[in-house]
């Protein structure tokens, strides 16, 4: 029999795989969000070059800068997730490589890279593991490089759920090896969320 992750597991890799096991990923839409779209249509990124998905999940961002001639590095912690990702590139040919590991020590991976994205990994994390995040970040992006980033803003009153953060903590956590080129507040629903765009000093 297998034993199932309960509520306190949340943020394990046994939490979040179940979470794919049983469908219970309602971010896995396949759809690439227009802000990635609007930022590689800008030209500020030249592929090719080495980008990093940090909690790729199921990779259909992993494949759309696959496609665009990135070397895509997809990391995530949950390998049911990282079998569809795997599955999704190898069958559309396209050179991403997905890794298990946690994205608070990047020292696994062998690359620098001039582009990090995150969508909803880093919101999920503790106070502990947002620090080495964006340490091991800071190590692994080259200078100039650039970050993108979506999470939920903050909310203390929250019983479950990510707690998320605000602009201070974000230009705190990661200065002073990275510049906020901006921040772009929106809606997930009735949760606030934020879009932000950081460069690598
Ligand atoms: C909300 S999902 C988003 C997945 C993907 N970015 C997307 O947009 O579909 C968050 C992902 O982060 C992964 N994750 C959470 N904590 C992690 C950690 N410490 N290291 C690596 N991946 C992590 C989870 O397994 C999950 O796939």
């Amino acid at each position: 029999m297998t034993d199932l992750a309960t509520n306190n597991d949340r943020g394990s890799p046994a939490w979040w795989n179940q979470r794919y096991q049983m469908a219970e990923t309602p971010w896995d839409t396949g759809i690439v969000p227009p802000e990635v779209h609007e930022l590689v249509d800008s030209g500020a990124l030249r592929p090719p070059c080495v980008a990093l998905d940090l909690g790729c999940g199921t990779g259909t961002n992993s494949a759309f800068l696959a496609r665009l001639g990135f070397s895509v590095y997809g990391v995530d912690l949950a390998v049911t997730a990282l079998q569809r990702a795997r599955t999704k590139a190898r069958t559309a040919g396209l050179p991403a490589f997905f890794c298990a590991g946690n994205v608070a020590d990047l020292g696994f991976l062998p690359v620098q890279a001039t582009f990090a994205l995150d969508i909803g990994c880093l919101h999920s994390l503790s106070p502990d593991n947002r620090a080495r995040y964006a340490a091991s970040l800071a190590r692994r992006l080259e200078s100039g490089g650039l970050y993108l980033m979506y999470g939920f803003d903050q909310d203390t009153e929250l019983d479950s759920g990510p707690a998320g953060f605000d602009a201070d903590e974000i230009a705190q956590r990661f200065a002073p090896h990275f510049e906020m080129l901006w921040r772009r507040p929106s809606l997930q629903g009735e949760r606030p969320v934020a879009w932000y765009l950081l460069r690598r000093s």
